[in-house]
């Protein structure tokens, strides 16, 4: 039973009614929910094996260490401003990343969710997500060498032809990465996947796909990595919204889970909720049933602004963003019990999460111009 209000002319009036009510809605905001109502369909992309093709017969698949080794941009290491946290590491960007308002950084991985191993290649890597804010929407990825502090830009593509891509015009609040794969979330429509089995070589231009004189370019970029395919919220849930806001992995979960959580401004009637999907570690895929992907765990959790989080054994590790000038906050959380606050533990503007049990670190980037980092936390 669900109480509307029906304001009338001269008093208010409470009428019982009725309603079906969304199963996956909050009434405590601390309470778990059904799994079985968090699905996303797989789609995979029809025109990726085709436009692979192209770039394997021009020679232009490249690996993630051409990548690193072609590094055109440093770090800058700098102490944060910030934040009673003790960071091990922190690095800002060059001095033209640091200050631009066209691309914000959002999310953040590393090798050591690639692999418990750590490394990819035999290198360790950062790789952060940026969105393009002004003048056209893209993505963009840095790759970032932890040996040499040297990074490049790549850009994200999306196939729309046999021959052809086009820009991926989402807003890329994270990233995970995962063998090949890298999953980046797509606010309201699930998750798109990307692989670094493809990674494809363009030439100078400003537009995005195939040039008119023959051959692909990518608004500059050296590089493109194109989406390989997608798990839709949508196209299961039309009705019903929810806000891929963040990701990360837990590799403390048999089998191995991704987390997804939703970052909620201030509008205390909008659900807040953490929920993780299942992986193959060999397929490096979703685990699915008939295509579908049923969430394994979805909970309500009472943070707003929660910008990242991991977990870790039965433990939420979740941050919540104060504005531009003030700390934000880190909650540890687990189902069932409230959450501690460690109030303006972390750099304003912190962004994404990601855990890292090769090292025992965990990692998270800030997005605001000129107070832009890449932090790195021992495990707490
Ligand atoms: C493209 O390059 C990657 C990395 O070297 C490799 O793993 C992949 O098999 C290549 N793809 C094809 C179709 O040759």
């Amino acid at each position: 039973m669900v109480y509307l209000r029906h304001w009338l002319a001269g008093g208010a009036l409470l009428l019982p009614l009725v309603v079906a009510v969304d199963p996956r809605l909050c009434q405590t905001g601390n309470e778990k929910l059904p799994e079985s109502q968090f699905t996303l369909k797989e789609v995979e992309d029809s025109f990726l094996p085709e436009l692979s093709e192209i770039f394997v017969q021009t020679n232009s698949n490249v690996s993630v260490a051409d990548v690193l080794d072609s590094a055109n941009r440093a770090l800058v290491q700098k102490s944060p401003p910030l934040g009673n946290g003790h960071p091990v590491e922190s690095w800002a960007w060059n001095s033209g990343d640091e200050a631009t308002s066209k691309w914000y950084p959002q999310g953040v991985t590393s090798s050591g969710d690639a692999l418990a191993a750590g490394k990819w290649d035999g290198r360790e890597a950062w790789i952060v997500t940026w969105y393009q804010k002004t003048g056209g929407k893209n993505v963009r990825l840095s790759f970032v060498d932890r040996d040499t502090h040297q990074y490049r830009h790549v850009l994200l593509v999306e196939p729309s032809a046999p021959d052809d891509f086009k820009p991926v015009g989402i807003h890329a609040g994270g990233i995970m990465w995962y063998g090949s794969a890298l999953y980046v979330v797509d606010t309201h429509g699930g998750l798109r996947v990307f692989d670094l089995n493809h990674i494809w070589k363009v030439a100078d231009g400003d537009q995005v796909g195939k040039k008119s004189g023959g051959g692909y370019s990518a608004a500059n970029y050296r590089y493109v990595i194109p989406q390989i395919r997608k798990y839709d919220w949508k196209a299961l849930q039309p009705d019903s919204t929810f806000s891929f806001s963040w990701v990360s992995l837990d590799r403390s979960d048999s089998p191995d889970t991704l987390l997804v959580g939703e970052y909620t401004k201030d509008d205390t009637n909008t659900p807040i909720r953490l929920v993780k999907y299942a992986l193959d570690y060999q397929t490096r895929k979703l685990r699915t049933t008939n295509g579908v992907a049923t969430a394994t765990f979805a909970h309500c959790v009472d943070i707003l602004r929660m910008q990242g989080g991991y977990s870790l054994g039965n433990k939420f590790y979740l941050g919540r963003s104060n504005g531009e000038s003030k700390g934000s906050d880190l909650f540890v959380w687990s189902p069932g019990s409230s959450a501690t606050a460690r109030s303006q533990w972390l750099m304003a503007g912190s962004e994404d999460f990601s855990f890292n049990p090769s090292r025992g670190e965990w990692y998270t980037i800030t997005e605001h111009p000129g107070k832009r980092y890449i932090v790195a936390y021992k495990k707490l």
